[in-house]
């Protein structure tokens, strides 16, 4: 089957079973290896992409299903530069071994997109579907604060 969406802003076009996951189609068929499988079962978050703006799980998700849609991987997060919430994930040291920071930056995103004024508690909350070994979530949270304080600041 061909399926065609948009993928980071661009037409994409790929031939596979539409019942692929779609992320084994963006790692291996496409490339986009920014997006990473931890426990392949729906949870961990590790391979969370933005379909239509909102946070999935990429290993849940049928290749088919995102037939006329826009999904988001890391490598399009931020276009040119990185978005506000990497630049502060990197700047808090919110990101160790690194495997579940694209997905929390995704995550993180869709947050700041949606709750820019969501809470530390809310956060916490939103957050509760990607899994970090490595950092303790307190410098996570830290950068994601840090972050709407930067997006605000740069609205009109
Ligand atoms: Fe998809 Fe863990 S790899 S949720
Ligand atoms: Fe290692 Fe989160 S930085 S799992």
């Amino acid at each position: 089957m061909t399926i065609e969406f948009r993928l980071n802003g661009r037409a994409a076009t790929v031939t596979a079973s539409p019942w692929r996951r779609l992320l084994d189609v963006l790692r291996e068929d496409l490339g986009f290896t920014g997006t990473k499988e931890g426990c392949g079962e729906g949870e961990c978050g590790a391979c969370t992409v933005l379909i239509d703006g909102e946070a999935v799980n990429s290993c849940l998700v049928a290749a088919g299903q995102v037939s006329g849609r826009e999904v988001t991987t890391i490598e399009g997060l931020g276009g040119d530069a990185l978005h506000a919430v990497q630049d502060a994930l990197v700047r808090f040291g919110g990101t160790q071994c690194g495997i579940c920071t694209p997905g929390i930056a995704l995550t993180a995103a869709r947050i700041l997109a949606r709750e820019p004024d969501a809470d530390r508690a809310r956060i916490r909350e939103l957050c509760a579907g990607n899994i970090c070994r490595c950092t303790g979530y307190q410098l996570i949270v830290d950068a994601i604060i840090d972050a709407a304080g930067h997006i605000k600041s740069e609205e009109p």
